[in-house]
Order: C-alpha cells, then sequence, then structure tokens
C-alpha cells in the first residue's frame, strides 16, 4: 500500500471480538489510475500556493491585465481545467513550461482546493461499499457520541466513561475494525463526529461523507468541491420540512454547509469571507442556535515572495442562524482594513495590518455570555497585539470584550515579509522565510523574553516555535 493511501484513510479501532468488518472499505481498493504517480508528489493540496504567487499573480489579481480572470475565478475551477491550462496546447502553456510536471499539479491542485481525478471517484454512488440500508436518523440525546471538536461547549477533550464506554484496561485490546480510504485523497486533517451511529468526516478530496459508525459502509457523499480541514457538528434542525437534525461542516474555499444527516441534502451553503485564499481549518461551534464558525486563510505560505502584494486576508469568527445560514456578526480579530504602506522597487505594494487567522473550533462560555478563541500570526509586521493571542467577544453580537495579551512566556511569530524598506531593483530574489518567520519586535518586546530588538530580526529566548523550513 503506498504511502499516499495510508496518509488518506481514517481506521477504526474496536474491542476484538466485535461486530465482523463486513461492508468495511479497504483502503487498498482505492483507485491505482490516480493520474498523479509521481514519487515526489507532497502531502496536501496547499503546496501550489507559492507556486501560483511566484509565477501567476503578475496577471492573475493585476488589475492592469484585465483579461486574466481574478484567483477568486480560478479557484471555481476544478483541477483538470487548471491543469489542462497550463499543458501542451493549453491557454497558458507558455506559462506551464517554465514549470514541472509535479509543480502544474500542485497549482492546479491548490488553486481548486480538491486533487486531480478526485470528482470522478470520490463520489459514495461510484463506491462499493455503499450501506445498503438507510435507515432513519435517531435522536442522538443520550446515545454514546462524540459531536465537533469538544464532547462539550467548553472545548474539553474528556469525555466520560459512561459516554465512551470504554475503560482504561479495554486500550490495549482495540484492533482495527474497519478503515475507509478518501479515493484521491492526499491527506486527512478532520477529526470524524459521531453522533446516532453515524460517522461524519471529510478529507482533501472535495467530498463529505457519512458512514456507518459500525461497519463503515457508505450512507452518503456531499462534494463541497474543496478541501475540509476540520471537524463537522450536528444538531437539531428547523424550517426544513422532513429534516431532523443537519451535519455543519466548513470547507477550504470559506463556505460553510447545513446537510440533511440523512442523505447529505443541502439546506443551505454560506460563503463567509471574501478574501481569495480564506478557507476554515477547525470546526465550527453549535450553541443555541448558533454556529460559531472560526475563518483563517493561506496567505502565510509565502507571505515573504516579492511578486505577491502581501498581506491582506484577516482571520474572524463568524456567527450563522444555524436554522437559515443568516450571518448575524463577524468579529474581525484585526477591525482594521488593510492599506498599502510600501512599495517595492518591483511595484508591489505591501499592505498591513493582516493575519490572524483562528485555526481552533471557538469555546462557549454560557455564564459570561462569551465566546473565546486562540488567534494565529500576524503576516505583516508590526504584530497587531490581537494576533498570536486570544479573544473574547459577545456571543450575541461579536463585540470585542476583553484587550488580549500572549502568555507571557510565549514568543509569537509572523510570516511577514521581511523587508522594510524598498529594495534596490537589481535585487530580485524574494525574501526568505528564514527571518520572516522569526518573531517581530513588537510582540518580543510585549513578551518581554526576547533580545537585541533592532535593525536584525530579534530572536526570542524562549521560543516555543521552529521556523518552518523553506
Ligand atoms: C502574462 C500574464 C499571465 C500569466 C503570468 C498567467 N496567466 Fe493565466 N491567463 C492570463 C490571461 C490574459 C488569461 C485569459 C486568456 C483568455 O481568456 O484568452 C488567462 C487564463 C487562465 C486560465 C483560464 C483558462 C480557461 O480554461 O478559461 C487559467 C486556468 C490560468 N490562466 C491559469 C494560470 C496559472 C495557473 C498561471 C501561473 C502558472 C497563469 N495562468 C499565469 C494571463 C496570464
Amino acid at each position: 500500500m503506498s504511502r499516499r493511501r495510508i496518509l488518506a484513510a481514517i481506521g477504526v479501532a474496536a474491542l476484538i471480538g466485535a461486530v465482523t468488518p463486513a461492508g468495511a472499505a479497504d483502503p487498498a481498493a482505492a483507485p491505482a489510475s490516480h493520474p498523479d504517480a509521481s514519487p515526489v508528489r507532497t502531502p496536501g493540496t496547499e503546496s501550489g500556493f507559492a507556486l501560483f504567487q511566484s509565477h501567476c499573480t503578475a496577471c492573475h489579481g493585476n488589475p492592469a491585465v484585465e483579461r486574466a480572470p481574478l484567483p477568486e475565478a480560478l479557484r471555481t475551477m476544478p483541477p483538470e481545467r487548471i491543469y489542462a491550462a497550463l499543458g501542451a496546447g493549453g491557454l497558458m502553456a507558455a506559462q506551464g513550461d517554465t514549470l514541472t510536471e509535479p509543480e502544474r499539479r500542485r497549482i492546479a491542485e491548490f488553486m481548486s482546493g480538491r486533487p486531480l481525478g478526485s470528482a470522478t471517484v470520490g463520489a459514495a454512488s461510484a463506491m462499493a461499499n455503499q450501506c445498503t440500508r438507510n435507515p432513519t436518523v435517531q435522536n442522538p440525546a443520550g446515545r454514546p457520541q462524540w459531536n465537533g471538536w469538544s464532547t462539550d461547549g467548553s472545548n474539553r477533550r474528556f469525555q466520560p466513561a459512561a459516554m465512551a464506554r470504554l475503560a482504561p484496561r479495554d486500550v490495549p485490546q482495540l484492533k482495527l475494525k474497519w478503515a475507509f480510504g478518501f479515493p484521491s485523497g492526499v491527506s486527512s486533517n478532520a477529526e470524524p463526529t459521531i453522533v446516532a451511529g453515524r460517522l461524519y468526516v471529510g478529507s482533501d478530496n472535495g467530498y463529505f461523507y457519512a458512514l456507518d459508525a459500525n461497519t463503515g459502509c457508505v450512507y452518503w457523499s456531499f462534494e463541497t468541491g474543496s478541501i475540509i480541514r476540520g471537524t463537522s457538528v450536528v444538531g437539531p434542525v428547523s424550517g426544513h420540512p422532513t429534516v431532523r437534525y443537519a451535519v455543519y461542516v466548513g470547507d477550504g474555499h470559506a463556505n460553510v454547509y447545513a446537510l440533511d444527516t440523512q442523505n447529505g441534502a443541502l439546506l443551505w451553503k454560506v460563503h463567509v469571507d471574501d478574501h481569495f485564499v480564506a478557507r476554515i481549518t477547525a470546526g465550527p461551534r453549535l450553541y443555541d442556535g448558533k454556529l460559531l464558525v472560526p475563518v483563517s486563510s493561506s496567505e502565510e505560505f509565502n507571505a515573504g515572495t516579492a511578486v505577491y502584494p502581501c498581506c491582506t486576508s484577516r482571520g474572524s469568527v463568524v456567527a450563522l442562524d444555524a436554522n437559515t445560514g443568516r450571518q448575524l456578526w463577524k468579529a474581525w480579530v484585526i477591525p482594521e482594513t488593510p492599506q498599502p504602506y510600501l512599495q517595492q522597487a518591483n511595484g508591489v505594494w505591501l499592505y498591513r495590518p493582516a493575519g490572524g487567522g483562528i485555526w481552533n473550533t471557538p469555546t462557549v462560555d454560557a455564564r459570561r455570555h462569551a465566546v473565546y478563541f486562540g488567534t494565529g500570526d500576524a503576516t505583516t509586521a508590526p504584530s497587531p497585539p490581537t494576533t498570536d493571542a486570544v479573544m473574547a467577544v459577545d456571543l450575541d453580537t461579536g463585540k470585542t470584550l476583553w484587550p488580549t495579551r500572549p502568555p507571557p512566556t510565549m514568543c509569537a511569530w509572523a510570516a511577514a515579509p521581511a523587508r522594510t524598506k524598498a529594495r534596490p531593483a537589481r535585487r530580485t530574489t524574494a525574501p526568505t522565510w528564514t527571518s520572516a518567520t522569526r518573531p517581530s519586535s513588537s510582540i518580543c518586546r510585549m513578551a518581554g523574553a526576547c533580545s537585541s530588538p533592532g535593525r536584525r530580526p530579534p530572536t526570542c529566548s524562549r521560543s516555543i516555535l521552529t521556523p518552518a523550513a523553506h
């Protein structure tokens, strides 16, 4: 079995002697004819963003090149269309010529948010292990479940024994019961949600699935068309005749879906952020008829690329009416709209403030009527105080309740462009991440744990993060 197939599968363990794995999906049965059999394949559909920035943003997203479709428009295209455009005879063949074969695939897969070939093989209707019956979804109350990121609104990761029905002494006896391979999937980051005997899960193949938790057979699939990196959550829904429970999930194009748990029918779909690389990387929180959705982006992947007008995306939490999808409020991590502040020698403008993606499921504090969440790195220096921080907002309005501070011993990091003044025109190399991933001096001063602020990027004496190798 290839490494790719192992990566893109989920397994369910069960006690020895439990139900036999009838109807189980064999991960080895994933189609062998996937177009990308390249040994240099990079796991994940996200690695193409840097390539897109350096090879495509000179035209796509440049107002001076009117005919070039905007990046947002490219993101709605299937990967096959982008890939074909870059190949021999395609509209972008000249640009494709400057790329290797795996690079063309990376760009196509990142921009569309799903692997090549996934649309045809990922649907439940194409699977051998469809469930033969689809009994009415039961009321989950009182039944064993793990619904969403946590077992409760406080975001604890603990499940009482009465609910788990698993004692510590049982754990060494767990054996693989069934496994499910995501056809053409490359990476699987989302935690499954299990409610009333059904398991809901997505990966990066552009499909969301409802499986039988006991056997692994597939009840239905729903095509989001984009990667799913967060868990889903199930709750009662009203206003949709005959539908009793909905499952809510967000995707890599910042869309949120409410689906009928019975058959996967779409109840509503809402686009919660207009930035072209905005995405949802953590599960939503369902509380009292409100769906609290964390929004992040992939902009920090290559914030230091000289030809990219870094950076303009900002993290947020969006509250939606769980029955209709109507937006109730949107709480920005950084309240100001990014403005251009510096034009580089190559003509590309830099923007700030930006960043603060939210990569975690919000916590609800019912007593204080508050929503808490952690915020991610800034993508343009200086780091605003609300990035790499913890925020509290009002549950009804989304208004910020208290100012935030990084924990005193924590050194934050910023994926900001390393340059602070225009570079001489002869210099064409992009700034590297090595210096960009070092903590910004403003955060370091707040943290009080850093040395040598000044012209050279400061270093943290107690850094908790290792700069990514790029
Ligand atoms: C020199 C400018 C330029 C660059 C660089 C460029 N493009 Fe384009 N691209 C265009 C223009 C202009 C069009 C519209 C062509 C038309 O409609 O005739 C286009 C169209 C496209 C289309 C739409 C094809 C279709 O089927 O409708 C895709 C996909 C695309 N580009 C991808 C890319 C990718 C990926 C890159 C980077 C590897 C890239 N382009 C680089 C100018 C550019």
